[in-house]
């Protein structure tokens, strides 16, 4: 974690709650639905579009935010299989946004050692966004610091099912057998392999699902659900929701460390 003087002027509001975060429980990984820009822009009479515009600028606060702190990963729900449903017109400037992020951020990104990975099925993206995450993939891969993960085309169902077929696919071959699929097998092939587990999922906008985000590992992540709207959400909420975090007690299906002794993970979860 960078000094605070870094992170937030001293008296503001970001650095009161930055001063009842506890820097060494910090979660290593935070995954969030951004939701709410529509809402946000229906509120102001203004097209649909301009929520996923006015969006943007709360992704750069988030990241920024994430990389001072220090997290291993923050992981953003940008686009859904589902999202295609939309207007064509909503769905093209998603992706423009997407490509003018990346352009615009790319440096930033690389001068901060931070990481760019998008997951999910990225071959169905036109070629001209394709180009453009396979860019900043490869202009960051030496980078070692916070990994921005970004979720395009994602399905957690899809990417299990994936899974699945790529198992039967293995075993007929004679590749794999069948007990040798075990949680470490599957774990080894998600999309997010190589990254813990989110520690923390934020929802914006008061809704209150999971909606098909990271299905498999998502299990035992504590999960914020935030009434501001996405393009509304600043530092400040995310540090608000860190310190939420801190005040949990992750049992993992075990129990209290003063009630008795932890069961290991992978026994008798609840
Ligand atoms: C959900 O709000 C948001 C999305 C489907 C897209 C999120 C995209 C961005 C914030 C901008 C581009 C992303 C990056 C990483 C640069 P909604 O439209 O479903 O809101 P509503 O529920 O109010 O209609």
């Amino acid at each position: 974690m960078q000094p605070l003087d870094e992170i937030a002027q001293p008296g503001s509001r970001e650095r009161e709650i930055l001063e009842r975060l506890d820097p060494h429980r910090l979660p290593r990984h935070v995954a969030i639905i951004m939701d709410g820009n529509g809402r946000w822009a229906q509120a102001r009479g203004l097209p649909r579009v301009e929520g996923h515009r006015a969006g943007v600028r709360a992704v750069r606060e988030v990241v920024e935010t994430a990389a001072r702190l220090g997290l291993e990963a923050i992981t953003l729900y940008a686009f859904s299989t589902e999202n295609w449903k939309r207007p064509r017109h909503e769905v093209l400037t998603l992706m423009a946004l997407l490509e003018e992020y990346i352009g615009r951020e790319l440096e930033t990104m690389r001068s901060n050692n931070l990481r760019f990975r998008p997951i999910g099925r990225l071959d169905e993206l036109d070629r001209s966004v394709q180009k453009a995450l396979a860019r900043a993939v490869a202009q960051t891969a030496a980078c070692t610091g916070t990994v921005i993960q970004i979720a395009l085309n994602y399905s957690g169902r899809q990417e299990l099912t994936e899974l699945v077929r790529a198992a039967v696919a293995e075993a007929r071959l004679g590749a794999v057998a069948a007990e040798a699929v075990d949680e470490a097998w599957v774990e080894a092939r998600l999309a997010t392999s190589g990254l813990a587990d989110p520690d923390l999922l934020i929802r914006t906008s008061g809704e209150q699902r999971i909606s098909n985000f990271l299905l498999w590992q998502l299990a035992y992540t504590e999960i914020a659900f935030s009434p501001v709207l996405w393009p509304d959400f600043r530092q400040a909420d995310l540090l608000e929701a860190l310190v939420d975090y801190q005040q949990r007690e992750r049992r993992f299906g075990g129990l209290a460390p003063q009630a008795g002794v932890l069961s290991a993970p992978g026994t008798a979860r609840a």
